[in-house]
């Protein structure tokens, strides 16, 4: 035995390994060299006839031979070996396109309404997720314990308390920004809050947290023809230009007056149908902000007045495309999420 001879036997595997076409052919070969009557196998055998110093360098390369020619074997049984001889390989034939995926239907429809507010003057701004009472609430016009809190379902956070602004909640609508910016910013204002919110409801049109966006315009001399001119742009820019909307009296407390606000009906084009409440479908809620709120932003209402709109993200966006079911949107589900 000379340490040519195993070198030379290693070399010999690992290129028959190499140039294998098939399964079968890698199995041959594992049996002709590492079997138990294999060729490398049999060397191992007869090291224990050499001298003891031999022996040490001869099994050292025998086994180092062994090791690599397994791990060859490893290797060639990961690749798909291709016989030119029967199979046939087109290399003029197009690549295949990898599938592109793209952004979540609620990051595509917050990244369009941005955009729609951002050409007439709008910036987007973010406050906090978890807020005091006081911007939720109470700095809204709706002082403790009063029954107009429970339109919106709020949770609250254990043992978080301020001591001013009161308990600790995960923002329940997007109107907490309004006084948020008030604060920050002197008027003109003109605001787009987009932020999750968190209400205790769960069912086809209503989710644990969801995405609201609103609007605040403050200026000298803003009136209700601004509000109503800005509703109509934003339904014709992310609805469609047939569109139209109608403001209808309501009550919110944190607005004087209020509305509600309803789009033409995408089904029927506004001539009443299944969908729709006699040609409209609701928006959701806006109206002139009120003094008071004006007053604890830090706003003199007799020099400003200002407009305000809140709406849901996934609720228009579901409007858009026809989804009649909000969780869908939260399921992760590709074969949803690849319709569009
Ligand atoms: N925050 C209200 C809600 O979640 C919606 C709303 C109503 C926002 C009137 C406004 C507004 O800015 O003026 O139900």
């Amino acid at each position: 035995m000379d340490s040519n001879r195993i070198q030379n036997l290693k070399n010999q595997a690992i290129s028959s390994i190499l140039e294998a076409k098939s399964d079968q052919e890698l199995e041959r070969l594992r049996i002709a060299y590492l079997g138990r009557k294999g060729e490398l196998t049999q060397l191992l055998k007869k090291l224990s006839s050499l001298s003891p110093s031999e022996r040490k360098e001869m099994g050292r390369l025998a086994n180092d031979a062994k090791r690599a020619v397994k791990e060859a074997l490893e290797e060639a049984r990961k690749v798909k070996r291709i016989d030119f001889d029967k199979e046939w390989l087109d290399v003029t034939a197009p690549g295949k396109k990898p599938s592109l995926g793209h952004l979540h239907l609620i990051t595509e429809a917050i990244e369009e309404i941005t955009t729609i507010f951002e050409r007439i003057g709008f910036t987007r701004v973010a406050y906090p997720e978890v807020e005091w009472d006081w911007y939720a609430f109470g700095g809204l016009n709706m002082p403790k314990n009063h029954p107009a809190r429970d339109e919106w379902e709020t949770l609250y956070i254990d043992n978080l308390k301020h001591n001013r602004f009161g308990r600790a909640v995960l923002t329940p609508h997007t109107s907490s920004g309004q006084l948020r910016e008030m604060k920050q910013r002197k008027p003109p204002i003109r605001m787009l809050n987009i932020a999750k919110c968190y209400r205790r409801q769960s069912d086809v049109s209503h989710a644990p947290m969801f995405y609201q966006f609103e609007t605040l315009v403050i200026d000298k001399k803003i009136n209700i023809a601004h509000l109503k001119g800005t509703l109509d742009y934003f339904a014709q820019q992310y609805f469609g230009k047939n569109r139209k909307t109608r403001i209808r009296p309501f009550h919110f407390q944190f607005t004087e007056p209020s509305f509600e606000v309803d789009i033409s009906c995408i089904v029927c084009g506004g001539r009443s149908c299944q969908v729709c409440k006699e040609g409209w479908l609701e928006l959701g809620g806006a109206g002139m902000v009120h003094p008071t709120v004006l007053k604890n932003g830090g706003i003199d209402p007799e020099k400003y007045s200002g407009f305000a709109s809140g709406f849901g993200v996934e609720r228009v966006m579901m409007m858009k495309h026809g989804i009649d079911d909000i969780r869908l949107l939260f399921s992760n589900d590709l074969r949803f999420l690849k319709q569009f």
